[in-house]
């Protein structure tokens, strides 16, 4: 699960690490992936550090932070840091010393002459910041432009240089040292530039202006080769921790968008023993209200059929950076989705908050606080916004939704989380209820080595089957659509038996989990969803 540090550490450490971790244990989490908790100057939430090596002091101390492991390690759950290998934050000691020429630091970043037209200074080239506006940054001092891929504030780090190869590892050591079980390595496809620093063609995408990133095809500054093979470097230097054969190896997520061809040599060949492997996003990027379920049925086997042979899938439905998926799709489709995602063979990616169907609330402009919206100004900071999906998770009823005891919070709570939060999901028929359902049900044989098969039975229903020697067979069955669906499992799959027991219902089906339907007439509310099992009662 990705989960933000100010949900785990900030307020009183003892209690509430205590807490949330019996909570993550209890809805079935393995494996925690924390949002940056390096000391930070926070411009980009954390993705801008200053020291790789301490916490940051609003999550609390280095202390806090091994009680933390400890607990989590107790309970069986493995913890992963964020780790942002692209840039530092500009009052990084590197950069301040980089700045200086200070030596070994003096060629850690990328530092470029100025060009000169007719006496007039301009950067070396026409490369846009992922944030918007110039990707250089000129140093008085030093005289030369830095360059930036994401805030003025992120230099980024020269990776033709060895010794910063040395000094990430360094770090890495550092944490690995302290008992962490991996890290999620962010924006790896922007690691290298070409090394010629050639200018970058327009896109042609329609609405953007020349300071918008999008209005530029990056292909001198995203997706250069030299970043798969510094994601297999970082394997194989994480894979030396593993000393012996019962070891789990350390885990690496690498985050890359882009297409098969730029996100599967992230996986590597067989040769690899590690555990590292790109995020799948492609739920999160081609799954909306306009999907129909060819479109879905697609974008799953686009993934599953250019896997390299023998790796192991994942899929993330939502994360810090992009519209949640309740409030992409539709809260009452949110059960459905979960099984969709949970019965698919493969690691699920939960962004917090997710499992309780969270959805984005508004910010003001007067409260935002991430700087690539307050950089484009209040007409257009909502196109760029991304604290609406990262506001705090509401654990109950009380102040704050029991986030903090403070008189504000850094983003504002979902206001409608007296009706709707953590404890009273507990209580009754939930989101959180049928992701937890998922969560155990998915550790048996049938999710983890069985054939899983996706087929389209109409235009708006998708069905997802599992199946495994002769254990029972799971068939996931999914509305889409904005009107009740009559379904017919037999027409597709005529062996299946004419009654299947329903192991799982969404919220809106209004069939209770344990009953059975007729497989060849089953009703689907709007949105509504079932898990259903060739599975007798007494088998499960
Ligand atoms: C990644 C992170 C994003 C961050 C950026 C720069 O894309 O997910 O939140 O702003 O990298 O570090």
């Amino acid at each position: 699960m990705d989960f933000t540090g100010r949900d785990l550490i900030r307020g009183e450490p003892e209690k509430v690490i205590t807490e949330k971790v019996d909570y993550l244990k209890d809805i079935g989490v393995c494996a925690v992936w924390l949002s940056p908790v390096l000391k930070s100057p926070q411009l980009d939430f954390g993705y801008d550090v200053s020291d790789f090596k301490q916490i940051d002091p609003i999550y609390g101390t280095m202390q806090d932070f091994d009680r933390m492991i400890d607990k989590f390690h107790k309970a069986g759950t493995k913890v992963l840091l964020n780790f942002v290998p692209n840039h530092t934050s500009n009052m990084h000691d590197w950069l301040k010393k980089s700045v200086k020429r200070i030596n070994p630091y003096t060629d850690y970043f990328i530092w470029k002459d100025a060009k000169y037209v007719d006496g007039v200074r301009s950067p070396p080239n026409n490369w846009v910041a992922r944030f918007t506006g110039p990707a250089w940054e000129w140093n008085d001092q030093r005289q030369q432009y830095y360059l930036h891929q994401f805030l003025v504030e992120q230099p980024d780090l020269d990776y033709r240089n060895p010794k910063v190869h040395d000094e990430i590892k360094d770090v890495m050591d550092f944490w690995l040292k302290r008992g962490l079980d991996g890290f999620r390595i962010d924006a790896i496809c922007f690691i290298y530039e070409r090394a010629d620093f050639a200018d970058e063609p327009e896109s042609g995408e329609a609405g953007f202006v020349p300071t918008d990133y999008s209005y530029w095809k990056h292909v001198c500054t995203r997706d250069q080769p030299e970043n798969v093979d510094l994601a297999k470097e970082l394997e194989e230097f994480v894979n030396s921790y593993k000393k012996t054969e019962s070891d789990t190896p350390k885990i690496l997520l690498l985050e890359c968008y882009g297409p098969p061809s730029v996100v599967m040599p992230f996986y590597g060949n067989d040769t690899r023993i590690g555990a590292a492997f790109p995020f799948n996003f492609n739920m999160l990027d081609y799954m909306n209200r306009e999907s129909d379920v060819q479109a879905i049925k697609d974008m799953i086997a686009i993934w599953l059929a250019n896997m390299p042979e023998g790796k192991w899938a994942n899929w993330v439905i939502s994360n810090h950076d992009r519209v949640r998926i309740a409030t992409r799709m539709d809260n009452m489709l949110l059960d459905g989705i979960h099984m969709l995602q949970m019965v698919l063979p493969g690691t699920a990616i939960t962004y917090y908050g997710d499992e309780l169907g969270m959805e984005d609330t508004y910010v003001r402009w007067d409260q935002a606080t991430d700087t690539f919206a307050l950089n484009v100004g209040p007409d257009r900071f909502t196109l760029f916004d991304r604290g609406p999906s990262r506001s705090p998770f509401p654990w109950d009823d009380s102040k704050n939704a029991g986030f903090s005891d403070g008189p504000d919070l850094w983003l504002p709570i979902n206001p409608n989380y007296w009706m709707n939060n953590m404890k009273l999901q507990t209580k009754r028929k939930s989101h959180l209820k049928t992701y937890q359902a998922l969560a155990t049900l998915r550790k048996s044989a049938t999710f983890i080595y069985g054939d899983a098969d996706v087929f389209v039975i109409s235009k708006w229903v998708l069905a997802l089957s599992r199946s495994y020697k002769d254990h029972p067979t799971y068939i996931v069955v999914i509305n889409f659509n904005s009107y009740t669906e009559t379904v017919d499992l037999l027409k597709d799959r005529p062996t299946l038996p004419h009654n299947l027991n329903v192991q799982l219902s969404s919220l809106n089906a209004s069939i209770n989990e344990g009953n059975l339907v007729k497989t060849n007439s089953i009703v689907l509310r709007p949105k509504a969803a079932l898990l259903l099992t060739t599975a007798r009662n007494d088998e499960n």
